[in-house]
């Protein structure tokens, strides 16, 4: 079978220059170009407003499909094709074994000015109504949210909000060039994840051109794109051992200060610091003990000392070495000292590689509650290295698993369905799958920030399952339960009641809670007062302004958030949940 590329597909919301673009690329590579929505105004003989009006969406769909697959049968060509195009999975399948996907991407907000700026010459899409919309950016902003699941998957995403369609089609021919060996996959069945360890890697971060990092670096998983800071996060199996070059890399030249807790540092703080120190960094070392109790001011405040007297200055690096704990603590450090020192984050927990590691969250916990004191501090990198969840306990790598699941749950089906096939090889840290778990589940949770750095929209789709869970760690002192099996359990509660809702199918309902089984993760509790977790839920809700915003399940991959779901439907799940 062939393995060379024959034709490059520009997917993507309308406004990210799919046409111009296009054309600009089959320029440079002297190959054909296709706009289907051309084509199918050609057709026909009617704009695309026309058609919608007069013969309906169906209609425009029907020949949308018939022109990708006219446009598939060509060889080195560009297609752009509809901003809706590849939420239609036939077309979707259609493409990916006829093309490398390549998603352009912008924000809502720099949709709404192109489309405003370009009002007038802005081809006759299905985007025309939203101007005439009264809130046009939010119509934008939704319409866009409910086609990232599939914007993602596309095999490659240039992110095209500050630039040029030059750059842009020079990204574009860049990804060209360094996949076009690699897709199509042979057979992209759900086995492996042909996309993902590739995908992202792309996107074109300019603000981070001239430190000298190289943008197509292999590890690289995704990237955060904050308004802050754009860095990227690296997954690998045995990539400590690159440490120090990627500092370097990145252009900083600081004494490197190891942060670490006694476990973590007990088994990689030895490697860590001769790698960084081969690397060229003078290396200091802070070591705290392991747990949660250490998450707070009293340690910080250990750590600005210790960094005082090692006369540590702004140029000066840290590195969180350890799960989530660490990562919090020393980015609150990190966020603080001097105003603000460069920090990477080197997560050694599945927890932390999946989740806390990205975001930029940091801080520590108050005796009345945790993580009241903190920031947004995003680091510099992020480094995971799956080889070191080798040596995490059963038990916390079991409950790291849940948000990864949850992904897949929230967001992903494809990944969902990747989860069940690989379980056993997962469980059993097989590196190859391991690593495309990790990456996938970092990528999608650096692409939720990106859109939603401040937790202000998206970001809560990230809570699903947390409310109940919440409840119960709450209710049992934070003793019984690691956050993944609180979660795990929160998770069935949510499927439950978004079952008994009208949301999700039962079938669906059971296919959730069986993966979450089949990782081994708890579906259920018993001995904990109902009114405990009730109360709870009723504090943390209070602490989040008075309403419960909760994240329930349309399908596999797909959540929605409901603000108004009676007390007596969470009462009756939360009996389901409780083992006599
Ligand atoms: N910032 C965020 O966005 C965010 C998100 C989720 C969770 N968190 C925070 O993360 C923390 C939980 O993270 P966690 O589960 O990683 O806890 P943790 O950091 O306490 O690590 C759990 C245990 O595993 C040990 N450990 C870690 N890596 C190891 C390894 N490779 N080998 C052997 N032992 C290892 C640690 O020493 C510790 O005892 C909480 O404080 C939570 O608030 C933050
Ligand atoms: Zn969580």
């Amino acid at each position: 079978m062939e393995r060379q590329v024959s034709n490059i597909i520009l997917a993507g919301f309308s406004a990210t220059g799919k046409s111009f673009v296009g054309r600009e690329v089959a320029r440079r590579l002297s190959w054909g170009f296709v706009d289907t929505d051309e084509e199918i105004v050609k057709q026909a003989g009617k704009p695309i407003s026309e058609i919608f009006q007069q013969d309906g969406e169906a209609k425009f769909r029907g020949l949308e499909r018939h022109m990708i697959k006219k446009a598939c049968q060509q060889k080195k060509t560009v297609i752009a094709i509809g901003g809706g195009a590849i939420v239609d999975s036939q077309n979707y399948k259609l493409l990916a074994r006829n093309g490398l996907i390549i998603c352009l991407e912008a924000k809502p907000e720099t949709i709404y000015q192109r489309l405003f700026r370009d009002a007038a010459s802005t081809p006759e899409t299905e985007v025309r109504p939203l101007l005439s919309d009264n809130n046009p950016l939010e119509r934008i902003t939704n319409i866009k949210a409910s086609r990232q699941p599939y914007y993602a998957k596309a095999h490659w995403t240039v992110h095209t909000d500050d630039l040029s369609i030059s750059e842009v089609a020079e990204e574009v021919v860049r990804a060209w060039e360094l996949l076009r060996e690699v897709y199509p996959e042979r057979d992209s069945s759900v086995t492996s994840l042909p996309q993902n360890d590739k995908k992202r890697r792309a996107s074109a971060h300019h603000n981070d051109k001239g430190k000298g990092r190289n943008d197509t670096d292999k590890d690289i998983a995704c990237e955060v794109k904050t308004t802050t800071q754009n860095y990227p996060i690296f997954v690998g199996y045995g990539l400590l051992d690159k440490l120090g070059e990627k500092i370097k890399q990145t252009g900083l030249s600081g004494t490197v200060n190891i942060i670490s807790d006694e476990t973590v540092f007990s088994i990689y703080g030895h490697k860590v610091g001769e790698i960084v120190k081969h690397a060229g960094f003078e290396v200091n070392s802070f070591v705290v003990p392991p747990g949660e109790a250490t998450k707070n001011t009293d340690f910080a405040n250990r750590i600005y000392d210790f960094l005082v007297e090692h006369r540590a200055e702004r140029d000066d690096i840290l590195i969180a070495l350890g799960g989530g704990m660490v990562g919090d603590l020393a980015g609150f450090v990190a966020a603080t000292f001097l105003r603000g020192v460069p920090w990477i984050q080197v997560p050694t927990s599945l927890l932390a590689m999946v989740d806390a590691s990205i975001g930029g969250k940091v801080g520590v916990n108050h005796p009345r509650g945790k993580n009241l004191i903190g920031a947004f501090y995003q680091p510099n990198f992020v480094l995971a290295d799956c080889q070191t969840l080798t040596t995490l306990s059963q038990r916390e790598l079991t409950s790291g698993w849940a948000e990864v699941i949850k992904y897949g749950l929230i967001l992903d089906e494809e990944f969902f369905k990747f989860l069940k096939t690989n379980a056993a090889m997962l469980m059993k840290l097989e590196p190859d799958v391991l690593t495309q778990a990790v990456a996938r589940s970092a990528a999608i949770k650096a692409q939720v920030v990106t859109e939603d750095e401040k937790e202000k929209g998206k970001r809560t789709l990230l809570n699903y399952g947390h409310t109940i869970a919440h409840g119960l760690e709450a209710a049992t002192q934070y003793r019984q339960f690691l956050h993944g099996e609180a979660v795990a359990i929160g998770m069935v509660g949510a499927g439950k009641l978004s079952q008994r809702l009208g949301f999700l199918s039962p079938a669906k309902a059971k296919q959730h809670q069986s993966l979450l089984q089949r990782f081994d993760l708890p579906v259920s509790f018993s001995k904990i007062d109902l009114t405990d977790v009730e109360r709870a839920m009723e504090l943390d809700k209070k602490a989040r302004g008075g309403v419960i915003r909760w994240v329930l399940l349309e399908n596999i991959g797909k959540a929605v958030i409901h603000s108004s779901v009676p007390r007596q439907d969470v009462l009756a799940v939360l009996q389901e949940l409780l083992q006599p």
